[in-house]
C-alpha cells in the first residue's frame, strides 16, 4: 500500500479499472493496470439492475472469486455492497468474506460518517480504499448522479470527509463526480492518493468502469468517459456474421 503513496510523491499517476470475471481481470492484469476493482457497478453492467442498490454480499463474493483467479500482479479490491457495512462488526465480517474470496483490500462508500467501520476493518489487517463524493449506493436518496463540490458547503464537507478517511489509514480514496477544482484541492490536501472518476485530471489516479472504457455497455455511457473501443459493435457484428453464415451454409 506504501507503493501508492510513493507513486503520489513521485507524481506518477495510478491506474484502476473494474473487472468482475476471470478473462477481464486477467486481461487488465496482463496489460499492467495498478488496481482492479470488483465494483458493485456490476449491479448495472453485469446483472442489469438500474443501480447498485440491489447488489448483495453474496453477489460480490461470487464475482470477486472469479476475478481473483485472473489476477497475479495488480491489487485486487473488493467493493462492499450496500447494507454490508451498516455497523463496524458487520463491516469486518463482510470485508473478511471478500478477502476470503481473493480480494487483497476492500472499498466502501462514505466519509466521516463511516470512520468507525473503516477503522474496524483496518484493525483486522485488511487494507481499505475510501470513496467520497457522489456515492452511487445513495443515488435514490440523492435523486441522481449529481456533481459534488460545487457549493462552499459541499467543498467544506468533502474536505472534512477526505481528512477523516485519511486519518483512519485508508491507502487511497476514490473521488466520484467531484468538481475538478475541488478534486484538485482534496488531492493537494492529502498524503494518500486520490483516484478520480469524473472528477477532472488533477487526481493522483483515475478509475473507470471497464464496460464504459471499452464500449461494452452501449445503452449508457457517462458524459466524462471517452471510450477507447466499441466492443458492443464487435459483438453485434460477430453475432450477425454467425447468424448469416449458419443460415446460408449451416456451419
Ligand atoms: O462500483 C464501482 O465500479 C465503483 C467505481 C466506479 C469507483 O465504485
Amino acid at each position: 500500500m506504501q507503493d501508492f503513496r510513493e507513486l503520489k510523491k513521485r507524481g506518477e499517476k495510478i491506474t484502476a479499472l473494474t473487472a468482475y470475471d476471470y478473462p477481464t481481470a486477467r486481461l487488465l492484469d496482463e496489460s499492467g493496470i495498478d488496481i482492479i476493482l470488483v465494483g458493485d457497478s456490476l449491479g448495472m453492467v453485469v446483472l442489469g439492475y438500474e443501480d447498485t442498490t440491489q447488489v448483495t454480499l453474496d453477489d460480490m463474493v461470487h464475482y470477486t472469486r472469479a476475478a481473483a483467479r485472473g489476477v497475479k500482479r495488480a491489487l485486487l479490491v473488493g467493493d462492499l455492497p450496500i447494507h454490508s457495512y451498516d455497523n463496524p462488526a458487520q463491516a469486518v465480517s463482510s470485508a473478511r468474506a471478500l478477502v476470503e474470496a481473493g480480494a487483497k483490500a476492500v472499498k466502501l462508500e462514505g466519509g466521516a460518517s463511516h470512520v468507525a467501520q473503516i477503522e474496524a476493518i483496518i484493525a483486522e489487517g485488511i487494507p481499505v480504499m475510501g470513496h467520497i463524493g457522489m456515492l452511487p449506493q445513495s443515488v435514490r436518496e440523492e435523486g441522481g448522479y449529481k456533481v459534488k463540490g460545487r457549493t462552499q458547503a459541499e467543498v467544506d464537507a468533502l474536505l472534512r470527509d477526505a481528512a477523516a478517511v485519511e486519518k483512519t489509514g485508508v491507502f487511497a480514496v476514490v473521488l466520484e463526480i467531484v468538481a475538478g477544482e475541488t478534486a484538485r484541492r482534496i488531492t493537494e490536501a492529502l498524503a494518500i492518493p486520490t483516484i478520480g472518476i469524473g472528477s477532472g485530471s488533477q487526481c493522483d489516479g483515475q478509475i473507470l468502469v471497464t464496460h464504459d472504457l471499452i464500449g461494452l455497455f452501449p445503452w449508457f455511457t457517462p458524459k466524462f468517459v471517452s471510450p477507447e473501443a466499441r466492443v458492443a459493435d464487435d459483438i453485434r457484428r460477430a453475432t450477425q456474421a454467425f447468424i448469416r453464415r449458419t443460415k446460408s451454409a449451416g456451419i
